[in-house]
């Protein structure tokens, strides 16, 4: 059977995968429990389509708005279901152990959303109301949230609006290795904790490969894509499991330790699922991941779709979305964006003729 995630009250604080001893965020991580019985989802209406732009091509307004948004999530107070810190301690209840399986009948497996087919679609949700959470901070139902587009050589960096600024910024964390977000340093894309000391345009022809490896050729079916079945009664799949999708295992794992902060003992922020969420940059790295998928979908390749086990499309979670509500949504409901009213700003795929 599916995965369920439980009623918000039965999570615990988190302490897998992570020092709980020198951490530099909390390890309490549980939603407010303003509610506890779940709405179903239901689809947005909105008449326009929020198109995500690529972060190092966005205009000076955008970015404004985009820092706006963030600044107004901030201000928020921490117990709001609405704040950065509870929109961060959400990644922190589902990946580091906050949760049992228990609503699916398995109360002493933990329930995680990482290394299996879960990954996806997790996140898509994730990012889903946490992007109309900001539009309507600012009071903008045309709000998308960037992404960080690693894929192309102009975007290998660090977007340059992380970084201004320093401290005043919304969109600055002071958790991050300095050696690779401040000096517009290319991204390694199969970054794993040491610096490969390859040129620029070595590092990009190597990410390209990766690139096309992780959406080609490691890619041709939907697990090797997705990553491995997980179904209620499964026990998590540890890290570097050869079941883990392409992408997962691939780029999105390396942009994390390519930016969490190498002197912290978890690698904070980014470096650890536990903090992740703590970075403004997690959100539009994961906005990528999230539309790596669409392209995959995209590249007309057959065997190119999503998991058609009932076990996939069944498996649900639960979010607060933008009027406070705690709604439950499942995997089959986010197969097809349109319907979840966003897309992305167009950009090359370089790496499609980069076959290594
Ligand atoms: Cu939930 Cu990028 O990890």
């Amino acid at each position: 059977s599916p995965i369920t995630t439980p009623d918000i009250s039965t999570c615990v604080p988190s302490k897998e995968g992570f020092n709980t001893n020198d951490s530099a965020r909390s390890n309490e991580c549980c939603p407010p429990a303003m509610s506890t019985t779940p709405k179903d989802f239901v689809f947005p209406k909105d008449t326009t389509i929020r198109v995500r732009p690529a972060a190092h091509r966005a205009s000076a307004e955008y970015v404004a708005k985009y820092k706006a948004a963030i600044q107004a999530m901030r201000d928020l107070p921490d117990e709001h279901p609405h704040s950065f810190v509870q929109q961060a301690k959400i990644h922190c209840a589902y990946c580091n152990g906050g949760y049992s399986q228990i609503a699916s009948g398995f109360p002493d497996k933990t329930l995680q959303i990482h290394n299996s087919w879960l990954f996806f679609p997790f996140h898509r949700w994730y990012l889903y109301f946490y992007e109309r959470i900001l539009g309507k901070l600012i009071d903008d139902p045309t709000f998308a949230l960037p992404y960080w587009n690693w894929d192309v050589p102009s975007g290998m960096g660090v977007p340059a609006f992380f970084e201004e600024d320093g401290k005043k910024n919304p969109a600055f964390d002071a958790f991050r290795n300095v050696n690779h977000v401040s000096a517009a340093a290319i991204v390694d894309l199969d970054y794993n904790g040491s610096d490969s000391g390859a040129t620029c345009l070595q590092q990009i022809s190597t990410n390209l490969g990766a690139m096309y490896k992780q959406m080609v050729s490691n890619a041709a079916d939907p697990l090797s894509f997705f990553g491995g079945e997980f179904r209620a009664g499964d026990d998590p799949y540890g890290n570097g499991d050869p079941s883990i999708g392409s992408i997962e295992a691939g780029c999105h794992t390396a942009v994390h330790r390519w930016v969490g902060n190498p002197r912290m003992l978890n690698n904070e922020d980014m470096g650890n699922f536990y903090s992740a969420g703590y970075d403004p940059l997690f959100y539009v790295h994961h906005a990528n991941v999230d539309r790596m998928w669409k392209v995959w979908k995209d590249l007309g390749i057959p065997g190119h779709s999503e998991p058609t086990d009932p076990d996939w499309l069944n498996a649900s979670y639960v979010f607060y979305d933008e009027n406070e509500e705690l709604v439950r949504v499942y995997n089959k409901d986010c197969v097809q964006i349109e319907n979840l009213k966003y897309d992305f700003e167009v950009s090359p795929l370089p790496w499609f003729s980069s076959r290594p």
